[in-house]
Order: C-alpha cells, then structure tokens, then sequence
C-alpha cells in the first residue's frame, strides 16, 4: 500500500485527536519504523490494518466506521492535492466511473507498484447507479468513505447500500448508490 494512505490516515488521527493519540497508536499497533512513513513509498497492507485495529481499541469505535471515517477524509485530501481530477468531472456519477477507467490508471501509471481496486460502474436510471468494487484487501469500508466525501464535493447527496455478491469468478462488494431527495 502506497505510503500517502499512511501519512494521511496519521495526519487524520492527529487532525482528529491529537498528535499524543497518533503517537500511541503508532507505538500500540508496533509497526516497524514507529510510524515513519514516506508518501511515495510502499508498506505492507497490513500495517495499515494493525494501524486502524489499534485505533479502533484506543476509540472504542469499530474498525469500519473509522475507515469510512478517514476515506472522507482522505478524498477530501485527494482534492485538494490533485484538483485536476475532480474538475474534469460535472457530475458525482461521472467522476465514479472516471477513478476505475482514469483517475487510478494514471496512479498506476505513476506507481506500477501500487495495488489498486477494481471498480465497475452500472448505471440504475437516471438517479442511481450500481459501483461493484472488487480488492484482494476489505477496505470496503474506505472507499464507501471516499463515496460519501466525492457526493459533498459535487453538492449531491446520496444513500448507499452495501451488498456482498458472491459470483463464480470471484465476490465483490456492490454499491447501490441513489441521489438523496
Ligand atoms: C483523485 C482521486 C483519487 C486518487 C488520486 C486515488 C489514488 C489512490 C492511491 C494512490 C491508492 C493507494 C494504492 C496502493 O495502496 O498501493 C488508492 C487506493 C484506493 N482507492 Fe483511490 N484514488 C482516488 C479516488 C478514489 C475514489 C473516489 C475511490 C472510491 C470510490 C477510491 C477508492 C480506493 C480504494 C478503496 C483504495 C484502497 C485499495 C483497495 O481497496 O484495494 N479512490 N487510490
């Protein structure tokens, strides 16, 4: 997992509760380094997973609402640091359909080392669409984070229901997404 996940989920541990809280997860969750990350390097997942366990322990708040937590978080950040993306999209719709067929081609692109989700998008009428994501990691929980922050971003709120569909070729996880009244 590439290291700006990490240095942002820290900055959003001590934007949200402190730097000492931070510091604690870091030193409960013993990655190695203590927590030393750099945006362009690459950790295993699982200091990612040990991180948000820790946290979940220190809040008493469950590991998936504190990932869908910090991908609000971290998609706001992506849209600060890379506006380009976001603008060349109108729509909340459109801009899902562009993060499988651009936005993550171009981070691959940059990073042939990074381990990108599989998005697929279905249209559902006018007003709602089907986003299946399928990932060998369950961060299910962070990309539904990351959907709620990109409706904010384009002003349209929406509902989402989560599935798990199981198929021959593999299961994923299905988005129903639906504009808000
Ligand atoms: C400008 C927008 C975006 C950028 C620059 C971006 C970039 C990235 C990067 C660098 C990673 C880390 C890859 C690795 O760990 O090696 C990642 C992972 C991920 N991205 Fe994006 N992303 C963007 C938008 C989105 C959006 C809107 C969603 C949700 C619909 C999303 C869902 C995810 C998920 C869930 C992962 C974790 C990896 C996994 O689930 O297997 N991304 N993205």
């Amino acid at each position: 997992m590439k290291g700006v996940v990490f240095t942002e989920f820290l900055d959003f541990v001590s934007g949200t509760l402190g730097a000492d809280v931070a510091d604690d997860v870091i030193d409960e969750a013993a990655v190695p380094n203590g927590g030393a990350y750099t945006a362009v390097g690459t950790y295993p997942h699982t200091e990612m997973q040990a991180l948000v366990a820790a946290l979940s322990r220190r809040t008493g708040r469950p590991a998936p609402e504190l990932l869908s937590l910090f991908g609000r978080h971290l998609c706001r950040r992506f849209s600060v640091k890379y506006p380009e993306f976001f603008r060349a999209q109108t729509t909340l719709f459109d801009f899902l359909d562009s993060v499988d067929g651009h936005i993550h081609g171009e981070v691959h692109k940059l990073y042939p080392d990074a381990e990108l989700p599989v998005f697929r998008l279905a249209r559902r009428g006018t007003d709602a669409i089907d986003l299946d994501y399928a990932s060998c990691r369950p961060l299910e929980a962070l990309a539904e984070g990351m959907i709620h922050a990109a409706a904010d971003h384009y002003g349209e709120p929406v509902a989402i229901a989560t599935s798990r569909v199981a198929e021959a070729a593999g299961s994923f996880v299905r988005f129903s997404i639906r504009h808000a009244a």
